[in-house]
């Protein structure tokens, strides 16, 4: 069944002392009783402690990159396996930071999307145009070519690994979001994408996010979307108290 997922992308904020204060104040505000998962990801050098911390709650914590390869000499990497032997199971690859300032490419990406799903972890698969191409009304086509060429050489019983967040670049940290009408026909267009080359039921089951300028007083609108499943969320994350708003609003 399709779930609803909210996860904070912290990107490269928060120290250790930082990373702990903003775990314990979620601990302390987050619902106990809520439909969505709720997914942190925090720099690398704090992913071991958060999984201790956030133990016994229900909050799961996420990487934010992993390397394709098994081991070897990639000074400054970290493999899928580093990532699981701390209790990390999930991982967010193809954001557009990544492809824009490190220069991912879609075959880079599909690479990673294998050595992690080969590894039994959870991809959350970030794709979406940048602002001249909605201006050039080439946005769905960017889309579906982001999607075929960096997820969908996957075998059918993966999908149940794939988590999808489109994130239009021109609205992360913009404070530009897409409207709801923008997202919803997007993320329509997208789950008719897999539809067609996976089948209903992938499509159906396959939780589609929307990423970009996500806050606590436009989340109610965008998740209310029937193809929006939840949010993939940066500055708002890095507030406990706007991040369980947002969780709220699922
Ligand atoms: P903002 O919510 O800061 O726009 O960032 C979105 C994002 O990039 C999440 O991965």
């Amino acid at each position: 069944m399709r779930k609803k997922i909210v996860a904070g992308n912290w990107k490269m904020h928060k120290n250790a002392e930082q990373t702990e204060d903003l775990l314990n104040e979620l601990i302390a505000k987050m619902p106990t009783e809520t439909d969505a998962q709720v997914i942190v990801a925090p720099t690398f050098v704090n992913l071991a402690s958060a999984v201790d911390h956030l133990e016994f709650t229900n909050i799961d914590v996420a990487a934010q990159n992993v390397h394709q390869a098994e081991a070897g000499a990639f000074t400054g990497e970290i493999s899928a396996d580093m990532l699981k032997s701390v209790g990390v199971n999930t991982v967010i690859l193809g954001h557009s930071e990544r492809r824009a300032i490190f220069h991912e490419t879609d075959a880079l990406i599909a690479n990673k999307v294998d050595t992690a799903l080969e590894h039994d972890m959870t991809v959350i698969f970030c794709f979406g145009e940048e602002l001249k191409d909605r201006q050039s009304k080439s946005h769905f086509n960017i889309v579906e070519n982001q999607l075929k060429d960096g997820l969908f050489h996957i075998q059918a019983n993966q999908w149940e690994n794939v988590v999808l967040a489109y994130e239009p670049v021109w609205a992360i940290g913009t404070g530009e979001t897409a409207s709801p009408e923008q997202a919803q026909e997007m993320h329509e267009f997208i789950r008719q994408t897999v539809r067609t080359a996976f089948g209903i039921e992938i499509a159906d089951n396959v939780s589609i996010l929307y990423g970009g300028s996500v806050k606590p007083d436009n989340a109610k609108e965008i998740f209310s979307k029937p193809d929006v499943d939840g949010g993939l969320i940066g500055g708002a994350a890095l507030k406990a108290e706007d991040f369980v708003a947002i969780v709220k609003a699922i």
